[in-house]
């Protein structure tokens, strides 16, 4: 098991830093790849994670051709033959993104049977919004020894309103409706950059969809769609990692190519905060003085609001500001289990429900801590930066789930910070 060694209390982050295509974007974008029976799909600027080889894993176990060139970062999908219609456990139970195959499976070939995503650290997930969307489309839907079954001879178009604007359960019925009958309209969408990024490849793939990135969707259904190439958008989320990690040790690092629009919740509270954030021509930077940052409350909503993926992070910044802020999170019911491990490097917080306060300012030392989840991976590595002393992070495979060379991006802006391999 690998682990990463953070020396820590003096860190200054200074330079430029590269960001990956967003994790969160190519699932959905893989997925999306079984649906064309004519020609090869090509997705440039592919980040090299975990999580994107399980994807690729789920697509081959469906009989489809998925070549990965990790030097260029290029995805080539042939899915223009027969393809099977199963998705089993052994890849669904590595990572819950993968039932966003269903839909795509189903129009496909009218029939799909994908294994039950299980329990998850950061609170329950469950798929009732995507299945009820699909039944509402005509699929008749049974679940038994673990498995999803649908099927449905042809989706047909569908009005559906859903509950709550989910990312999967909209990149999921999307990606159904692109071959459904008639026409699709999904109201209380999604409206994260990811959806905006996927309907963008459908439409290139010959479909029709409109209104993404608002949160009415409108699907035409055709009768096929056809390969296609595209450039992955840039992950907001590394971006935003990286702009927190320069806030809280009073450094200025430019973030390449980030993309201002999508991070704005996140640029909004760091200015309040007193962080400078400018937009230049080659990406944004980040400055601080820790000294001066303010506390703030910050409450995680679907977007455009606060996301719930910057949550972790965020509360390690907050742990370096004087004062006390507050952090509410709505979208997932138990994601504050980072503070947990914080508390063991000397951060004060309460948790009440789904709020914690944050007694920013106190002296903190370095710890062994272990991740719980992906986004608190990174979480605990930023605050291993500030504190002082040695902090030793475990339990990496959440941390490679979503970030490419996380410690050497940071070793090159000046933290001490290495990856050690154990027996
Ligand atoms: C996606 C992101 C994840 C992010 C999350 C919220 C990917 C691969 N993952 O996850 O990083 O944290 O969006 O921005 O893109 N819900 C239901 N019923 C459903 C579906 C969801 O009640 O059928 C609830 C969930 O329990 C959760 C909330 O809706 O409380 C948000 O889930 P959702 O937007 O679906 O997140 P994911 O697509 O799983």
């Amino acid at each position: 098991m690998d682990k990463i060694i953070i020396e820590g209390g003096n860190t200054r982050l200074q330079g430029e830093v590269t960001i990956e295509g967003a994790k969160n974007a190519v699932l959905p974008l893989l997925a999306a790849t079984i649906l064309p029976t004519q020609g090869k799909t090509i997705l440039r600027n592919v980040p090299i994670l975990s999580d994107v080889f399980t994807m690729n894993n789920v697509v081959r176990g469906l009989d489809i051709k998925v070549d990965f060139n990790e030097d260029q970062n290029e995805v080539v999908v042939d899915a223009s033959g027969d393809i099977l219609d199963i998705a089993p456990y052994e890849y669904v139970s590595k990572m819950r993104a993968s039932i966003v195959v269903l839909g795509p499976i189903l129009a496909r070939n009218g029939h799909a049977k994908v294994s039950m995503p299980g329990g998850c650290t950061i609170g329950s997930r469950p798929i009732d919004l995507h299945l009820k969307g699909l039944e509402s489309m005509g699929a008749k839907i049974t679940q038994f020894g673990g498995d999803i079954t649908a099927t449905a001879d042809k989706l047909k178009g569908a009005h559906i309103y859903m509950d709550f604007p989910s990312v999967g359960a909209t990149q999921n019925l999307m990606m159904a409706a692109t071959l459904a009958e008639g026409t699709t309209v999904i109201e209380n969408a999604a409206r994260e950059p990811e959806i905006v990024d996927l309907a963008t490849l459908l439409n290139k793939m010959g479909a029709r969809v409109r209104g993404a990135g608002t949160e009415t969707l409108t699907i035409t259904g055709v009768d096929q769609l056809h390969g296609t190439e595209h450039d992955v958008v840039q992950d907001r989320i590394e971006a935003g990692t990286f702009m927190v990690a320069a806030a809280m040790t009073s450094g200025d690092v430019l973030i390449k190519d980030a993309v201002w629009e999508h991070n704005r919740p996140l640029i909004l509270k760091l200015k309040e905060m007193g962080v400078e954030v400018t937009e230049e021509e080659r990406g944004i930077r980040v400055k601080s003085d820790t000294a001066k940052l303010k506390p703030v409350t910050v409450k995680t909503l679907p977007h455009p609001g606060f996301p719930t993926d910057m949550q972790a992070q965020f509360t390690a910044l907050m742990a370096v500001v004087n004062g006390e802020s507050t952090m509410i999170e709505t979208v997932f019911e138990n994601r504050f289990q980072h503070l947990e491990e914080m508390r063991r490097m000397g951060l004060h917080s309460e948790i009440l429900r789904d709020t914690a306060m944050i007694h920013g300012g106190n002296d903190l030392q370095g710890a062994p801590v272990m991740s719980t989840d992906l986004r608190a991976s990174a979480a605990l590595i930023l605050t291993g930066m500030v504190a002082n002393g040695t902090t030793v992070v475990g339990k990496l495979t959440h941390l490679d789930r979503g970030y490419y060379k996380f410690h050497e991006k940071l070793a090159n802006l000046g933290a001490s910070i290495k990856r050690v391999s154990e027996a």
